[in-house]
């Protein structure tokens, strides 16, 4: 069985994908790849089929890594597929939590910066209409809070199978 982790954010251009291609990148160099299924969309459908935004792109090749997502909005049919939900910011939780009463999806949903050893705030800050180094900030709390998340699962999930 497949471990199934989705990050949300708003746009699924910027902060998500950039959390996906990170993790994807952590798993991949520990050999963990066959035991995660790893996605991210958006609450909006403001970039439906997108590439992620070109700051979020360039920052990232800055950084060795590459993104090829296309943008998509989450469904409430995520809640039921994905163990895991990983929300970038309070907004983005609380839109994922309205989809559904069921205490058993509510649990998979989870704040990304809980896992930022270093975290002054529970939101991953939205770089969208700031300037560039908002996107090296980013890019640091994500680098950050995803080798957490996969010591937490690796520990919670794959060590218990
Ligand atoms: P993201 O950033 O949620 O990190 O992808 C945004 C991208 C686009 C918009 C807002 C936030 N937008 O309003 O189009």
């Amino acid at each position: 069985m497949k471990l199934k982790v989705l990050f949300v954010c708003l746009g699924n251009i910027c902060r998500s994908p950039l959390a996906e291609a990170l993790f994807k990148d952590k798993v991949n160099k520990k050999g963990l790849s066959l035991h995660f299924e790893i996605d991210s969309c958006g609450t909006s459908d403001y970039h439906i089929g997108d590439l992620p935004d070109d700051r979020t792109m360039i920052n990232a090749l800055k950084n060795g890594i590459s993104m090829d997502h296309r943008g998509r909005q989450f469904s409430r049919n995520d809640l039921e597929e994905y163990q895991i939900i990983v929300a970038m910011d309070r907004s983005n939780y609380n839109n994922i939590i309205r989809l559904s009463d069921e205490p058993e999806y509510h649990k998979k949903v989870v704040m990304m910066r809980t896992f930022d050893p270093k975290a002054n705030h529970e939101d991953v800050p939205d770089p969208y209409y700031g300037g560039e180094r908002g996107f090296q900030d980013v890019f640091e709390i994500l680098d950050r809070s995803t080798e957490e998340l996969l010591a937490h699962l690796y520990y919670t999930y794959l060590l218990r199978t």
